[in-house]
């Protein structure tokens, strides 16, 4: 049974997938939540009724705009006067032809770092200095088994976004360990969420190649990572930090 009472945790990217997921896990463990959506307002209504109004506060911010990153994390801060974890989870995965138009191709690398990659960067940095303020805390970096083993030659950008997440938790790892704050990198394998979805929806024969490839004979459900980042947040294990914690049912050992 984990045990997470008295915990503030932010989750961004909450209202969906696998943030939903991690919403309900840190929440069912007794922590209080912070919320982050985008476009998903319902969604993300529904489920602060579901785990407790009082429990779960709700911040939107469209991570296009360094502003609105900045606003989720002081409204976020100010609710309990304090953040233990930040689970920094939101992100997209999309895609354009490695052939096609540069402006294209430039576009959805620079939308695609931003979001996945710079405004995570920037709220680990507001998480980090807090967290050496008061003594600890937790970042959990969602990343993926792109950051491994690269992507589909459509997406090399979201491959890239992920690798950097990976080596950003690692960086925080060893600089501010000294400071009491851990900093893990979750990598999820396939996952069955709207993401992944959406992009094997439009590529059946990766679809295909993937099928072959799960041990397991199925894709992860979202609440088997939602598990994992809720341990985390436990900090039970401080020496695992800097680490990468896989999630792909044996689909890609490294
Ligand atoms: N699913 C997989 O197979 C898989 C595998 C490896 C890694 N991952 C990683 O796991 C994380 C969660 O993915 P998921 O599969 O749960 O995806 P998802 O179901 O599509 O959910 C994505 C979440 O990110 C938020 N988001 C999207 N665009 C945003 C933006 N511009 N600004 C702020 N927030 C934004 C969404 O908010 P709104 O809905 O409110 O707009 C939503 O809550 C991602 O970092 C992804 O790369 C997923």
């Amino acid at each position: 049974m984990l045990e997470l009472t008295g915990k503030t945790i932010l989750v961004t990217g909450g209202s969906r997938g696998i943030g939903a997921a991690t919403v309900r896990a840190v929440a069912a463990a007794g922590a209080d939540v912070v919320l982050h959506y985008n476009r998903s307002r319902a969604a993300a209504e529904a489920l602060a009724i579901e785990v407790g109004v009082e429990r779960c506060h709700l911040v939107a911010a469209a991570f296009e705009s360094d502003s609105d990153v900045t606003r989720l994390w002081d409204q976020a801060l100010a609710w309990k006067g304090r953040i233990d974890v930040l689970i920094s989870n939101a992100g997209v995965h999309e895609w354009t032809p490695f052939e096609g138009d540069f402006q294209d191709w430039t576009a959805l690398w620079h939308r695609t770092m931003q979001i996945n990659l710079f405004a995570a960067a920037h709220l680990c940095r507001a998480a980090v200095l807090h967290f050496c303020e008061r003594g600890g805390g937790i970042v959990i970096a969602v990343t993926s088994n792109a950051a491994h083993r690269g992507s589909w030659p459509d997406s090399v950008q979201y491959a890239a976004s992920k690798a950097g997440i990976k080596n950003l938790a690692q960086s925080i790892a060893r600089g501010f360990a000294k400071d009491n704050v851990l900093a893990y990198a979750l990598a999820p394998g396939l996952t069955r969420t709207g993401l992944s979805e959406r992009y094997y929806e439009a590529h059946p024969s990766a679809l295909a190649d993937l099928d072959r490839n799960l041990p397991l004979g199925e894709w992860a459900p979202p609440e088997d990572v939602a598990r994992m980042a809720a341990f985390l947040a436990t900090g039970a294990v401080r020496n695992a930090t800097g680490t990468t914690i896989d999630v792909n049912g044996a689909s890609y050992v490294r």
